[in-house]
């Protein structure tokens, strides 16, 4: 049976769907004191799959509570699907004295579940802080399907070396395109991104962005500053897990993209495409 947390109820539909398996009652609700209380009020299997994208701290305890919950109820299996893995990209101690804050999650996780599914984490290392099997997911081919049939001899770009990949899969889903990355810079202390170009020519070209985040939105956003200088026809921004977080979308509206496309590893208004059928591949 799927067990949906309350940050993962349309991805969890959808993996019910993409699977024939049942979805579990679930009722979230709050002691008086703020405390969360998750509660099964519809659950009998044997083997359960708890889906939650831990995008808060709050998301983190719900899923650790469905866990425990599904155990309860006579789980003898749990697969815990992490749409989004909060606290992925803290995945070393950057100063002195910080936590590996994805490594701190992880244990948490496993301590409720036989085994881990995650969707494109920023690195598929943090799939080894996990003291049980992780595997990661790979669902970039998916954000081809909202992409028009008529681009007009598209460029797959990524805004950093990292997520060329990711551009791969996804000109390779499209079935035609030309693919490259620029080099990205950003400074930690303003926040602010710097891109250096590539030498490919983008004039008149429909340019498909793809990256594995969007998080305050400033890498897209200096991107599309760069290619709509260098005369780029349109140009899509394309993630896996649109975080979007506080100005984001403004950003990305005002730098001038044609459409935003994203999964629904994060619910978000454009989260046009279901990352759940690539889970089921792996349930
Ligand atoms: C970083 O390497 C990631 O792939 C993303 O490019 C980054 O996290 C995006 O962050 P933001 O939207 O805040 O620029």
């Amino acid at each position: 049976m799927i067990v949906s947390g309350s940050t993962s109820q349309a991805f969890a539909a959808a993996l019910a769907d993409a699977t024939g398996r049942d979805l579990a009652a679930v009722e979230y609700d709050r002691f008086p004191d703020g405390e969360l209380q998750a509660t099964l009020t519809d659950y009998a299997a044997d083997h359960a799959v708890v889906v939650g994208s831990t995008v808060s701290s709050d998301a983190h305890v719900e899923l650790l509570q469905l866990q425990d919950a599904v155990r309860e109820a006579g789980a003898a299996e749990v697969t815990t699907v992490l749409p989004y893995m909060g606290y992925a990209r803290q995945d070393r101690a950057f100063t002195e004295g910080e936590p590996v804050s994805a490594r701190a999650v992880a244990r948490a996780v496993s301590t409720g579940t036989d085994r881990v599914l995650t969707v494109n984490p920023h690195e598929t290392a943090v799939c080894d802080f996990f003291t049980v099997p992780a595997e990661p997911v790979d669902a970039a081919a998916r954000l081809a399907e909202p992409l028009p049939g008529d681009l007009s001899d598209p460029l797959f770009l990524s805004p950093d070396e990292g997520a060329v990949d990711l551009a791969a899969t996804t000109r390779d889903a499209h079935g035609r395109g030309d693919l490259d990355y620029f080099e990205k810079e950003r400074d930690y202390d303003t926040g602010t991104v710097t891109v250096e170009p590539s030498d490919a020519a983008v004039a008149g070209r429909d340019v498909v962005l793809v990256d594995d985040i969007v998080a305050t939105g400033s890498t897209m956003a200096e991107a599309i500053d760069v290619l709509t200088d260098r005369d780029a026809a349109r140009v899509f921004v394309t993630c896996v897990h649109p975080m979007l977080a506080a100005d984001a979308r403004t950003k990305l509206e005002r730098a001038g993209t044609t459409a935003i496309f994203g999964t629904d590893t994060i619910e978000r208004p454009v989260s046009t495409v279901s990352a759940a059928p690539s889970v089921a591949e792996h349930l």
